[in-house]
């Protein structure tokens, strides 16, 4: 643990940690979602989307990494066990339990709404107190909106199919 990181950081860093492993919590429940989804789909559009969930399924991953080593720098300790993601989780885990590709998509597109939230709420509390986890945090949010974007772009071709 970086014993300077943990000085530097004004907020707290229970409060912190706290957020980040809700976050962290997320990424995997997010990508666990993504990762099912791309071998259940069916549908309209299958290849494609398939191919964009498997993409966004791999950024959550790398976002869980991200999150993982700026708790461990803060003294914290990333959720050690699964069975606790959903109940830190606040971003609904949607089962892919229909394959439909439009479902699919819509499912999440919630998720990714969720996700922006989580991190311009992370960004809020940070953007003043600790710079690093802000910038992590800008970081993921990025993708995050990106993410958005191409749900929303499929949704509307949805209508042309
Ligand atoms: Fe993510
Ligand atoms: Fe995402």
């Amino acid at each position: 643990m970086g014993e300077l990181a943990q000085k530097i950081c004004k907020l707290g860093n229970e409060e912190i940690i706290n957020m980040l492993n809700t976050a962290y919590a997320e990424e995997w429940l997010a990508y666990y979602q993504y990762w099912l989804g791309t071998k259940v789909a069916k549908g309209v559009a299958r290849p494609e989307i398939a191919k964009e969930l498997k993409e966004h399924g791999n950024e959550e991953l790398k976002h869980a990494e991200w999150l993982a080593d700026r708790i461990i720098q803060l003294g914290g300790t990333p959720i050690l066990d699964p069975s606790e993601w959903k109940k830190k989780a606040q971003c609904k885990y949607e089962a892919p339990s229909d394959g439909n590709t439009e479902i699919l998509v819509a499912q999440n597109l919630m998720a990714e709404r969720c996700a922006i939230a989580r991190y311009q709420q992370i960004c809020d509390k940070c953007k003043d107190k600790d710079f690093e986890t802000f910038r992590i945090s800008e970081k993921i949010l990025k993708e995050e909106l990106e993410h958005e974007q191409e749900m929303e772009d499929f949704m509307t071709d949805f209508k042309y199919y």
